[in-house]
């Protein structure tokens, strides 16, 4: 087999089985490396632009410029309607450092930010000085779901949101006031661009730069309450309040939520983690709402989007309605 030829037939059937998303999204991981066959890269695209995260791996070499030109290639003969000058941005994951400030153009034109829809709905895909081009694809579902599920309603509360894109599905979906709070500026900025490029009303989203750990008791003293409330926290995060880690400090996470949302209110949960399973954290919330005495409902588990992200085990959690 020539050199990439292994990975080459990985990509393909990795494309071929994404052919019905193509058809209805401009976002789509293209290739789960992890759970497809070869841990060191994924591949998104967003319109035509694709990003391939390369992430360094013990025990394995970096990919070779020839298999770089092989990534290339199969999206050129595997990914449908593509545009003649699609861009290729690269982007190399060290291991135990951060990787560089921005993706290297492998590809095509510099496209430093175009605008790729998911379901309808508008984002800003950056590929310039970032690091993410500014929409995670695991939680298309928990899109898909604030969009068509029928329970969103009234004030809901985002935190951390990153770009907004689950503020601009809850908004979508019904919720009246979206309030978007995340504790990186730039990232504040890009969500309420998300919002302003679906044409929402400015009045119907409000944005904070802050940090949760401090915003949400401030919510509680003031009694502000929410119907609806995300909860989507890195694994580990440092604010001024303090460090955090999913691992140890989500039950205080969820008793701060808790504290602000209406009865028959919604808490939207979900952790990225690989050491947290589906029934510990499971068991962990509900073991919290019957200490605080609150009736309540599961209404429906996340997991990431299983086309992407097939076998994919890192993201859980519960949308619950509390009595
Ligand atoms: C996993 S991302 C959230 C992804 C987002 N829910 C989405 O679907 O696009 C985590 C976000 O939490 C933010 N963050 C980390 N610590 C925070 C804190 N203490 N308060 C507020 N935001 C925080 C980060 O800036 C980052 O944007």
């Amino acid at each position: 087999m020539k050199a990439g030829g292994a990975l080459t037939e990985k990509l393909k059937s990795a494309f071929l089985l994404r052919q019905k998303r193509l058809a209805e999204s401009e976002c789509v991981r293209l290739f789960h490396g992890d759970t497809e066959g070869d841990p060191r890269l994924l591949i998104e695209k967003f319109g035509p632009v694709f990003w391939v995260f390369e992430k360094e791996r013990e025990g394995l070499p970096l990919v070779r410029p020839e298999e770089k030109e092989s990534v290339v290639n199969a999206i050129r003969v595997g990914i449908p309607q593509l545009e003649e000058d699609f861009s290729v941005y690269w982007l190399l994951r060290p291991k135990g450092k951060l990787p560089s400030d921005e993706p290297e153009l492998l590809r095509g034109k510099d496209r430093e930010e175009i605008i790729a829809s998911e379901l309808g709905i508008k984002y800003l895909i950056r590929s310039k000085k970032v690091r993410h081009p500014g929409l995670f694809l695991d939680h298309f579902p928990l899109r898909k779901w604030l969009m068509a599920s029928q329970q969103i309603r009234g004030r809901v509360l985002n935190t951390f949101s990153y770009t907004g894109s689950l503020s601009c599905a809850a908004h979508f979906g019904g919720a009246r006031e979206v309030l978007t709070l995340d504790l990186s500026k730039p990232t504040i900025e890009w969500a309420k661009e998300n919002w302003k490029l679906n044409g929402y009303p400015e009045a119907a989203g409000d944005f904070i730069f802050g940090d949760v750990f401090e915003w949400l008791p401030k919510f509680k003293k003031k009694g502000r309450q929410f119907d609806h409330l995300i909860l989507d926290p890195p694994s580990f995060s440092r604010g001024k309040s303090g460090t955090f880690s999913t691992e140890k400090n989500m039950n205080d996470l969820h008793g701060l939520a808790l504290d602000l949302l209406v009865p028959g209110g919604l808490l939207i949960s979900s952790i990225n983690s690989e050491t947290i399973s589906q029934d510990a954290f499971q068991k962990t919330l509900i073991q919290l709402l019957q200490k605080r005495k609150q009736e309540f409902e599961i209404l429906s588990p996340l997991s990431a989007d299983p086309v992407g992200f097939p076998r994919a085990t890192h993201l859980k959690g519960l949308i619950v309605r509390i009595g």
